[in-house]
């Protein structure tokens, strides 16, 4: 078992606190993952067995939600908007100057691990796209310049 028995003891009292162990899933995972900033398989397994749910659940949840990391992220955790409104308003674009900025493609973060790149679906801004999320700070109406400023606030 990876998991601390101080985090064993505070999943077993998430899930006694809901009418049933499906339903701790998303505050469980959202625990786990501030603890160790990502979601490893061995973590994940250990979570389906500590709830006695299918692994094949815990998998498909965390990996559904953009908000859970599978792989090792950054400092900061950049989350770009693909959705429809963002792309027609120009997401490609934004995706691109971030790749040119950072030297790195979606799904890696960069050497010096200070920016983690990740595409994702509607962040619910669409009257302000194009949008993208740094650790859950909504930046809206992107522009390049704009998306220099915003990342040096980061570093
Ligand atoms: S499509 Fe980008 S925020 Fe909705």
């Amino acid at each position: 078992m990876e998991l601390s028995p101080k985090l064993i003891k505070e999943i077993n009292e998430l899930a006694d606190a809901c009418p049933n162990k499906k339903g701790a899933l998303l505050p469980v995972l959202y625990l786990v993952q501030k603890e160790y900033g990502f979601l490893s398989e061995s973590i994940l397994k250990d979570i389906a067995f500590i709830l006695n749910i299918p692994e094949v659940f815990v998998f498909g949840v965390t990996t559904f939600y953009t908000m859970f990391h599978t792989s090792e992220q950054a400092k900061n955790i950049i989350s770009v908007c693909t959705n429809i409104t963002c792309s027609l308003l120009g997401s490609e674009h934004i995706i691109k100057t971030l790749e040119n900025i950072l030297k790195i493609k979606p799904g890696e973060m960069t050497k010096d691990k200070k920016f983690s790149l990740n595409l994702v679906e509607c962040l619910g801004s669409c009257g302000t796209a194009p949008v993208m999320m740094v650790n859950g700070d909504l930046h809206e109406n992107l522009t390049e310049e704009k998306i220099k400023r915003i990342l040096d606030t980061y570093k």
